[in-house]
């Protein structure tokens, strides 16, 4: 369904491009944004046509015909990401910030957007488990997940988000353990050094929680556990962290 809407696209994409030599934008780029226009409603009223970047369409900028921010908060759009925002490769910031009706998974392919630095989803609809490939962005700083719906388990992954200084999970329906790595064999968020905020607050974690997250190497400031299913003792091992200000 989505690739026959996709490959529809591209016809009708490439008659555009035929017809007038004036289009800015990257034509893959055009196609993930019709596609992700196609799955919402509620986009900007200048959403119009096959050129985004000659164009100008509100919330998007590009850079050489290339889409590189998406800006799209507190729009009241309803519906599904569409996975075509995975071949966005030049996209730097993602942010749909306050669209409570914007529901769903986030796509599992969500990794394949190298150069994302941030990716503010706060105040979604969001539902199911955070893809595992978002480990992939390794270039993320910044990544607002709170205030949706997401479950499952916090994928292992996240520990090789070596950048990221802004953490942020809470309110969600988030389940299991905290994930510290182990050797070489697993990743885990003892390996976030450069992470000054870990925002856990308000979600379904369970277990102890883990001596390793905890390292004298760490940034730390803000450390948010609560309205958590914890159970067992703060570890002494926090005290290595000698730059918390809040937990
Ligand atoms: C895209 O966002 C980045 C990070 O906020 C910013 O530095 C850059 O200037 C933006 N680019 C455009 C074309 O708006
Ligand atoms: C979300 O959608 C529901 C049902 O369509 C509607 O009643 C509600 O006002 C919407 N909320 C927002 C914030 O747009
Ligand atoms: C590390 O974790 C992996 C995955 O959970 C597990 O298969 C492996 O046995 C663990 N290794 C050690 C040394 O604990
Ligand atoms: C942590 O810091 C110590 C001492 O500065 C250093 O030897 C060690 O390699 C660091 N560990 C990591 C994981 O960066």
């Amino acid at each position: 369904m989505r690739s026959r809407t996709g490959a529809f696209m591209l016809l009708i994409l490439l008659f555009f491009q035929i017809s007038s030599v004036s289009a800015l934008t990257n034509s893959i780029d055009a196609v993930a944004l019709l596609a992700l226009k196609s799955e919402l409603t509620g986009t900007p009223k200048n959403w119009k046509g096959f050129d985004p970047c000659g164009t100008n369409w509100v919330g998007i900028s590009c850079s050489n015909g290339r889409v590189v921010n998406i800006s799209l908060s507190n729009l009241n759009l309803q519906g599904k990401l569409s996975a075509d925002i995975s071949t966005l490769s030049e996209l730097v910031t993602l942010d749909l910030t306050s669209n409570s009706n914007i529901t769903g998974p986030l796509p599992p392919n969500i990794g394949n957007l190298k150069k994302l630095t941030e990716l503010n989803l706060m105040g979604c609809g969001f539902d199911g488990q955070i893809p595992e490939s978002i480990g992939n962005l390794e270039k993320l700083t910044k990544l607002s997940l709170n205030s949706n719906k997401f479950n499952g388990k916090i994928p292992a992954s996240m520990g090789r988000l070596s950048k990221l200084y802004w953490f942020d999970i809470a309110d969600n329906q988030i389940e299991g353990e905290i994930p510290v790595s182990n050797g070489t064999s697993s990743p885990g968020l003892d390996m976030l050094l450069q992470t000054v905020h870990f925002h856990f607050g308000k979600n379904k974690l369970s277990g102890k929680i883990p001596k390793e997250l905890f390292t004298s190497n760490m940034t730390l400031k803000h450390l948010l556990f609560d309205g958590n299913l914890f159970t067992g003792e703060i570890p002494e091992s926090l005290s290595l962290v000698k730059t918390l200000v809040v937990l």
